[in-house]
């Protein structure tokens, strides 16, 4: 039951992870979220880099499909970018809890999931049930005493498969 398909592997996210050319970047698979934008790598770099300073507040981790098999460099031309990055595997789902640190309940920590994303053609194998039981289990080892979230009405299912109950109101301010 909490096993990953054969040749899927949950891990942090990687500095080597944005491959914009490829379909294995980690932002292509938050592109169903949400407009991710055009990122440079030398951006994506620096964000990478911000939070690797901060690797006790943020938690991004990722699953990668291992099966898909390696393609050489050589075949890969302008017109026919290749699928992966040879020896690698191809990036399916993500997901990031962020630790708050308050003063209430003495110096308490809260968990934030953020930005869940699995690939549109890797939905439904329960790999987003995978991703949130891993960042629950982050939050809980490094101390929250709760993990919260934003979601649409429409993710209300999931998140109770998850373990998650209804509470509180989302507000929003747009600038
Ligand atoms: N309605 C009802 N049940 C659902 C739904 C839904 N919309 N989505 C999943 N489930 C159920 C599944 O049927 C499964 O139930 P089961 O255990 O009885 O079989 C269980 O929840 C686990 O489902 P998974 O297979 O793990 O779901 P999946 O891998 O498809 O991930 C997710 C769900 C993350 C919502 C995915 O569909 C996705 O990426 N959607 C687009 C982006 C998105 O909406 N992300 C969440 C934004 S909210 C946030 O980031 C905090």
């Amino acid at each position: 039951q909490d096993v990953l398909p054969p040749g899927y592997v949950v891990r942090p996210l990687a500095k080597t992870d944005n491959q914009v050319r490829s379909n294995t970047s980690f932002l292509k698979t938050l592109e169903v979220l949400t407009t991710v934008g055009n990122i440079s790598d030398e951006a994506f770099q620096n964000r990478f880099q911000y939070l690797q300073e901060r690797n006790d507040q943020y938690y991004t981790i990722v699953i990668e499909d291992m099966n898909v098999p390696a393609t050489s460099a050589t075949s890969a031309t302008s017109s026919t970018p290749y699928l992966v990055t040879p020896g690698r595997g191809k990036i399916v789902a993500a997901g990031t809890v962020f630790v708050e640190r308050k003063f209430i309940h003495e110096l308490g920590m809260v968990g934030h999931i953020e930005d869940i994303a699995v690939s549109a053609d890797q939905q439904g194998k329960k790999l987003g049930l995978r991703i949130i039981q891993t960042l629950m289990a982050i939050g809980e080892r490094v101390g929250c005493y709760k993990v919260i979230l934003d979601c649409s009405e429409k993710n209300v299912p999931f998140y109770e498969k998850c373990g998650f109950e209804r509470r509180g109101v989302e507000m929003s301010w747009y600038v």
